[in-house]
């Protein structure tokens, strides 16, 4: 029976998450799963955070009891020393926030900057969770188109101009993933961060540099990030321990200028009160013990093998029925169908048992954008660092005899599948 009481409009016009929704059919059994982003479970440093948790025996009153909404202070004080090395920025703890996620980062500051029909500015392709979040928040999107060397900046003053034009305000914030995007796998190059940066002052737009995969990299030297090309003017620089540690953990992170700070603060008051302290005690005490860049070196060779046995796996499997870029970190390789369509071999993949999200998941719907928007057919995104080595190959066989299968539908003859839109 339905709910016999009016939803808000905001509540109306909420859509089930792609990948949340997937997560069931990923489940079955001898399902391979290139679908979700989820880190490889066998990496999980369980014996050592296990160890970590002789810290309830100390912390416990602590751990156990309410907590700042800013956060465990001796997380928040080993953060702003790590944050100032990384940013190249003096980072001060009121410059921070711990928050349950990133996602809930993102959810806040969402509330903060955003009023209903507000424009932002998504990298396109973008995270799913970031497009529902906004969505939440009544936003309506401008997508920056991107490439192999992330989103193209040079776009970005001339949408801004058609923003205010056509709504009369500019958009109220510019959402990037500038190292090893989800799902393009792309990083923004030093030239394009550097022109972003200089260019932010006169776009008169906030950036938020959503960065969960920047620790990730294991080919090619790390990049500036954006925030400390900018000197932390006008960029909010968020980060989690989910795809570093553990994303049981729901502990990540945000940098920003100390007002903005403060205001998250406030939101986070009316949302959680505070990040669970038993896990900001857990990952400050891990962090502490300075396991943390121990275990970094041991993720990124791992993901250097299953990234190689995907590439690999591709190349013998989909050569000439799909086009790829190899990453150099992250988890995710993002192909590209020229003719095909992404929801309809979904499906099929589903019945020979693997599974992977179409590329509808990172785009906004049509109906939702300001200018031009893409529907994402002919792409699909997989995730390489959850399935085996072994079933990596196996996968994308699987996949390969599907696509083989499938004959390119003529124009105009193309189905959507709600259940696999954002
Ligand atoms: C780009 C991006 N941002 C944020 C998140 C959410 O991370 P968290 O687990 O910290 O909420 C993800 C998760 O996949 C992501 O890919």
């Amino acid at each position: 029976m339905p709910f016999p009481y009016p939803y808000s409009r905001i509540a109306q016009a909420m859509r089930p998450s792609p990948i949340r929704e997937l997560f069931a059919l990923t489940q079955r059994p001898g399902m391979i799963s290139f679908a979700g982003g989820l880190p490889d479970p066998a990496i999980f440093p369980v014996e050592r955070f296990a160890d970590c948790a002789d810290a309830l025996r100390k912390w416990g009153s602590t751990a156990l009891q309410y907590g700042a909404s800013e956060g465990y202070r001796p997380l928040i004080d080993w953060l702003a020393e790590r944050m100032s090395r990384q940013l190249r920025t003096p980072t001060a703890a009121a410059q921070l926030i711990v928050g349950s996620g990133s996602q809930q980062l993102l959810d806040m500051l969402a509330r903060l900057l955003l009023d209903p029909g507000d424009v932002v500015l998504v990298e396109s392709p973008t995270y799913p969770g970031a497009l529902h979040t906004l969505r939440n928040a009544g936003a309506r999107f401008m997508l920056v188109p991107s490439d192999r060397d992330g989103v193209v900046v040079e776009l970005l003053p001339e949408m801004v101009d058609r923003c205010r034009r056509e709504t009369g305000r500019p958009p109220k914030l510019f959402y990037t993933v500038v190292n090893f995007s989800n799902p393009s796998g792309a990083t923004l190059s030093l030239s394009r961060r550097q022109s972003l940066a200089a260019m932010l002052p006169e776009l008169g737009v906030p950036v938020l540099e959503d960065d969960p995969y920047g620790e990730l990299r294991w080919e090619g030297e790390p990049l500036p990030s954006l925030y400390s090309l900018a000197g932390g003017a006008g960029v909010v620089y968020a980060s989690s321990f989910s795809k570093i540690l553990a994303p049981g953990a729901r502990v990540a992170w945000a940098v920003g200028e100390a007002p903005l700070i403060r205001r998250m603060v406030l939101a986070k008051q009316g949302i959680d009160l505070c990040t669970s302290m038993v896990a900001q005690v857990l990952v400050a005490e891990y962090c502490n013990r300075g396991h943390l860049d121990a275990h970094l070196g041991a993720i990124r060779r791992h993901y250097a093998v299953k990234a190689a046995a995907m590439s690999a796996a591709l190349q013998t499997s989909l050569s000439g029925l799909a086009t790829w870029e190899n990453p150099q970190g992250g988890f995710f390789f993002w192909l590209h169908l020229p003719g095909r369509d992404a929801q309809q071999i979904f499906h099929r993949a589903i019945e020979a048992k693997v599974a992977f999200l179409p590329g509808a998941a990172f785009y906004p719907h049509a109906g939702e954008t300001l200018g031009p928007c893409d529907d994402g057919r002919e792409r699909l995104r997989l995730c390489f660092t959850f399935a085996q080595p072994a079933k990596i190959d196996e996968g994308c066989r699987r996949l390969a005899a599907v696509l083989a299968a499938t004959e390119p539908p003529p124009p105009g003859d193309r189905r959507d599948d709600p259940r696999v839109r954002s």
